[in-house]
């Protein structure tokens, strides 16, 4: 055969096992979120993810002082947009009771060694190919570096705080039962609507 032939050969054979691949094989893997990824997919995500932060996060410090209004404003933001993933608490523990895939990381734990910069980083930027949304495109810088603020509070509460906080959790999760109950029983009540 000549140079030319086997290139085209090569190439076609090529094609073939990326479609096949695309097409039968990926179609037959497991992508179910509930899978627990493994130790050597977190390991390579979790080394690109950090070098990724190293290189972008801003070069700067929170400019805001830590006063109990901005811990308060933090706190109200988190609550609202964060704790659904994260738990009230910041024990990576969600309030939606599903598995994600990544898992949602504990904020308390080793996300307490990234710097207050590589924090608003990952608010503000996300992480593509996981539930972490990006928060930049609609909150103002403030905002993100008061929950960079109750991010890193999270991680020293004091005894009373955490009690109120998992007073607060317990109460959630039973309103949301009630809720649910109420929402059977009406579902009961509507002919036609009981399964
Ligand atoms: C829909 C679920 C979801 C919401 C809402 C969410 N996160 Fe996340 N967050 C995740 C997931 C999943 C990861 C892990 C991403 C990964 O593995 O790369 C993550 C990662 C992070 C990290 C990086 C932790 C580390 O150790 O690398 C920080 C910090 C963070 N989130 C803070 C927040 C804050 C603050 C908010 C609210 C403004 C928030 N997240 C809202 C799911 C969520």
């Amino acid at each position: 055969m000549r140079p030319l032939a086997y290139i085209m050969f090569a190439l076609m054979a090529l094609v073939t096992i990326t479609l096949s691949t695309i097409f039968l094989l990926m179609p037959r893997m497991n992508w179910s979120a509930a899978v627990k990824p493994s130790t050597l997919e977190n390991r390579i995500a979790s080394t690109v993810r950090k070098r990724w932060i190293a290189i972008h996060r801003p070069d700067q410090r929170n400019p805001l002082t830590l006063t109990p209004d901005n811990l308060i404003s933090g706190r109200e933001d988190y609550d609202e947009h964060c704790s659904v993933c994260h738990g009230i608490d910041g024990s990576g523990k969600n309030r939606i009771e599903a598995e994600f895939y990544p898992r949602v990381p504990r904020l308390t734990g080793d996300t307490q060694q990234l710097s207050d910069a590589e924090i608003y980083f990952v608010i503000a930027n996300g992480v593509a190919l996981s539930a972490m949304p990006a928060f930049g495109e609609r909150h103002r810088p403030e905002e993100i570096w008061k929950l960079v603020m109750w991010v890193r509070h999270l991680a020293a509460l004091t005894p009373d705080e955490r009690k109120k906080i998992e007073r607060e959790t317990s109460d959630q999760a039973r309103s949301h039962e009630e809720m649910m109950k109420s929402h059977e029983e009406m579902m009961r009540r509507v002919p036609g609507m009981a399964n």
